[in-house]
């Protein structure tokens, strides 16, 4: 039997992208920092999000059936952070420390994303702790060629674009 302690340790042997989970609607305006974030297939365009069920933002995603995944650049580090919980502040205040804008949904796109993929959730399927959102993407926002903010080994990492050089 794996422990969790010890998956855990594996998992942080993975190097993921760092998102932004972003909703609003009837239910309220809510975000959360996720890794979880995975391409499901190209037709229709769908991806999943896992999100901890004791999460703030959970129930309100459900409730406004809606999310964007903003895929943040090699410079957000602490936008990050302030949308883990760090440092922990009221869910409208995380909100105005960076600039937001809409695409087809609603749910507020970060205007410096690398991506933003705008979805309509359309199935919800719970494992363990988590809850997994799939997205169908109604709108897509994507950014300057600007390093990528990669999580491995439990740390920060900036990776460059190939094609880049703004840093945002
Ligand atoms: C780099 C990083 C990746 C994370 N990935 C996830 C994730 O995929 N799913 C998730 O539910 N929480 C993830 N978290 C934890 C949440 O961001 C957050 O701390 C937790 O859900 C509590 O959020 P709340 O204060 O908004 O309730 C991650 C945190 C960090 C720093």
């Amino acid at each position: 039997m794996i422990g969790k302690t010890e998956y855990r340790e594996a998992m942080s042997r993975l190097g993921t992208a760092v998102n932004i989970i972003t909703t609003d609607g009837a239910a309220g305006l809510a975000g959360v920092t996720a890794s979880a974030v995975c391409s499901v297939t190209d037709d229709p365009p769908t991806l999943l999000v896992c999100i901890n069920r004791l999460s703030r933002a959970h129930p309100v995603f459900l409730r406004n059936g809606i999310f964007c995944v903003n895929v943040l650049c090699g410079t957000h580090e602490l936008i990050s952070a302030l949308f883990a919980g760090s440092p922990p502040m009221a869910m409208e205040d995380r909100f105005k420390q960076v600039r937001w804008r809409s695409l087809a949904t609603g749910a507020p796109t970060l205007e410096e994303a690398a991506v933003s993929f705008d979805c309509v959730i359309t199935n919800v399927s719970d494992v363990g702790t988590h809850s997994v959102f799939f997205g169908h993407v109604k709108g897509l926002s994507i950014g300057a060629a600007r390093e990528a903010l990669i999580y491995f080994a439990r740390s920060y990492h900036r990776l460059p674009h190939p094609e880049g050089v703004a840093a945002a």
